[in-house]
């Protein structure tokens, strides 16, 4: 093991453990929580999955899919014909994703548990997406390099995540921190940046903030 794949195993170990413990109240606590911050996190799950472009029949592979949030709007788009591959590294958030899947009486959902750092994507995939989720990934550049490898041409690739406000909210960045910290946030995901990777192996990038700047919807054509 290289001194980069060690490092990455123990963040790997650390965020198991974390929603390992959290994946039972996950969903409720992340909507009381962005309900206190004010952000209607499911209009922008229904935004950031519009941006996929789907067609029914397609197949879509969602990056740290968590607890299911996006299958909803994702099967709306793909219906019962296409496939949704969700792909996680914790075992307790796949367990949560696959009692959503049942009690929704969905057939065409697949589960993998995989780092997305080291997850082999199928070949000519139609879209991807990851919503919270691409930043805690130190190798995210690898991530969004093998899935644009991967996607057909005119896939799109859509991300969803936090981000440093860059106006006045700057100095706010300890607290934002502070708030996603109980789920795994570290100051260093402030120095990642997913659409500056989209933007090297991809082509027409558009990154639109809301939420005051502190949150992101990027998207990215492959050419
Ligand atoms: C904040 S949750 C977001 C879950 C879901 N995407 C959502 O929008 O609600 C972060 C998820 O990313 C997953 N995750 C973190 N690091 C990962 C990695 N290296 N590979 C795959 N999934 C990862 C965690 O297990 C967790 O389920």
């Amino acid at each position: 093991m290289n001194s980069s794949t060690s490092k990455e195993a123990v963040i790997n170990s650390k965020v198991i453990k974390i929603y390992n413990e959290r994946a039972k109240r996950y969903d409720v606590s992340t909507l009381i929580l962005y309900n206190l911050l004010g952000m209607r996190v499911n209009r922008h799950r229904k935004l950031a999955v519009k941006k996929l472009n789907l067609k029914k029949g397609d197949t879509v592979v969602e990056i740290g899919c968590g607890t299911g949030g996006n299958f909803l709007y994702l099967e709306e788009q793909v219906s019962g014909n296409g496939k949704i591959i969700g792909v996680d590294l914790t075992p307790a958030m796949l367990v949560e994703a696959e009692s959503r899947v049942k009690e929704n009486g969905w057939k065409n959902v697949e589960l993998l548990q995989s780092g997305g750092e080291s997850f082999e994507f199928p070949k000519n995939v139609d879209a991807i997406i990851s919503t919270f989720a691409l930043t805690m990934i130190p190798e995210y550049d690898r991530v969004i390099c093998d899935g644009a490898d991967a996607l057909k041409q005119g896939g799109k690739w859509v991300v969803m995540d936090f981000r440093a406000p860059q106006n006045w909210l700057k100095r706010f960045v300890p607290l934002l921190v502070t708030l996603v910290k109980p789920y795994g946030g570290t100051i260093e995901m402030a120095d990642r940046h997913p659409w500056e990777s989209m933007g090297k192996y991809m082509s027409n990038v558009v990154v639109k903030g809301f939420w005051f700047g502190m949150a992101y919807i990027a998207e990215a054509t492959k050419r």
